[in-house]
Formats: C-alpha cells, structure tokens, sequence
C-alpha cells in the first residue's frame, strides 16, 4: 500500500517512515511543504535503511503531490496546522482515503506539559472537520516516542492505540501499524475517544522527564 507521511522531514515523520519501510512491503513517501526538503530527506531515509541492508527506497515531494498517489496519509504536522495541512492537500484526496492524526496539542508551564484540549474536543476531531466526504479519519501514533521510533537498534515492545469511526478504515490502519516490528494496535473506539489518548502524551512526557532512564518511554497495555 502505499503510505503518505505528510511533514514526514519532522520527528515522527521520520521514525515513521523507516519503521515502515524498514518492516513492511508499503512503499513510502516523505512529504513537505517543500518538495526539495522532502526529496532531501527521503534519499536520507533511504542511505539509512541501505547502510542496514535494507532495501527499500523511499521517495519524497511536496505534501499535495505525495498526498494524490497514496491511500493512507499520515499528518505528521504540528496539532495546530493540521486543519491547514488538511485544507492544502483535499483535492489531492480519494474516496477511500485515509487521514492518519497522530498529533496531540500540548502547552508547557513550570510543572511540565499538558493536554491543551481544542475547541473541537480533540486534534482528531479538527480532522475529521477538514476532512474532505469519503475520506476516513483515523487516530494513531500519538504515545510513541519519536527518537526510539528513529533508532532502529531500539526494540519497540509497545502499543498504539487506534481510534476512529469507520471499522473499515481503523482495521486498514491498524494492519499497518502492526506491521512495524514490537508495536501493537489496539482499538480504542471512536474519534469521541481521542482526548483520552492524545492527553497520555503529555504525561509519558511528564514521567520520562522526572524519571532517569525513561527516555523515549511508550505504553503496554497488560
Ligand atoms: N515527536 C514525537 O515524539 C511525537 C510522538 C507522537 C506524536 N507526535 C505528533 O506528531 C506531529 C509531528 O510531531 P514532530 O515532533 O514530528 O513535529 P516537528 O518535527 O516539529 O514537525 C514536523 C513537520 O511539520 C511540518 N510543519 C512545520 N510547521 C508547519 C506548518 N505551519 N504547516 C504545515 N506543516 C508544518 C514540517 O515539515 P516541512 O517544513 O517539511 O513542511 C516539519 O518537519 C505533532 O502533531 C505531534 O503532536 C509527535
């Protein structure tokens, strides 16, 4: 299948992409606001993967352009552009395509970080709001920590929890996300569920920090 990763030159764009290209026959690509920066970035990816043995190439261009020729894309953008990401690449989008959230929108103070709750109840609820009809909404990735997503010395052994309101589509993406190696999809209903999971985030976060060697930590459902 192939997999769109739109703002995939960012953190979790890239753990990502060479998780996915790493473990799964999808063909992959990296997308961006600037074609040449997502091109760039995907010849990284790809020496990367080549320097393990892997071969699997992954392209890059720019969000609308990796948007039209893939059937699942994946927001990897800032909580509060994903509207705008949406609205720039929705004539790009089919029927049957699939937007994947994986952002949670956080706010810091001295204590550390919090859920900073939208208007529309979660960053998943701001999708399904831009997204184009027939084009599914699915929430995942949110709890996983980008650098050991990266680092591809690190074993995962963690759970995604996936959410949305098409079964069709939740199963579509949970198949993919349990073709990356350690990670297991769980279902945890409908997008009315996503502030409960965009908000674990925060405090992953949270206990990393205030704890030595929880680096990068995720969470096990057991
Ligand atoms: N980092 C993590 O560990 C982690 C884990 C789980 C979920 N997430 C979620 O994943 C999303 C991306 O996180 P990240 O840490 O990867 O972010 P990031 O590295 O700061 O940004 C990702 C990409 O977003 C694009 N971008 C930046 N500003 C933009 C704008 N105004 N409009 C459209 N695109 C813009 C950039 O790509 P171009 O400049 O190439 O367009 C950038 O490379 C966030 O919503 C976050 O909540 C992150």
């Amino acid at each position: 299948m192939k997999i769109a990763i739109l703002g995939g030159t960012g953190d979790i764009g890239e753990g990502l992409a060479l998780r996915l290209a790493a473990d799964t026959s999808h063909r992959i690509a990296i997308g961006s606001r600037e074609a040449e920066k997502a091109e760039n970035k995907a010849e990284e990816y790809t020496t990367e993967l080549e320097s393990r043995g892997l071969d699997a190439a992954v392209t890059g261009g720019e969000n609308a352009a990796v948007a039209a020729e893939a059937r699942i894309v994946v927001l990897a953008v800032p909580p509060y552009h994903v509207g705008d990401t949406v609205e720039a690449v929705a004539e790009a989008l089919d029927d049957g395509d699939v937007l994947v959230s994986p952002a949670t929108g956080m706010k810091r103070d001295e204590e550390g970080f919090h859920y900073h709750k939208p208007g529309a109840g979660s960053v998943t609820a701001i999708v399904a709001d831009a997204a184009p009809e027939g084009v599914d909404v699915v929430g995942a990735f949110h709890n996983l920590a980008a650098a050991r997503l990266a680092n591809l010395d690190a074993d995962l052994g963690v759970d995604t929890l996936v959410i949305g309101d098409d079964e069709d589509a939740k199963r579509t993406v949970s198949d993919v996300a349990e073709g990356i190696e350690g990670l297991r999809a769980l279902d945890a209903g409908g997008i009315a569920n996503a502030p409960e999971i965009e908000g674990l985030t925060p405090l992953l976060i949270n206990v990393a920090s205030s704890n030595d060697g929880l680096d990068d930590l995720g969470v096990r459902f057991q």
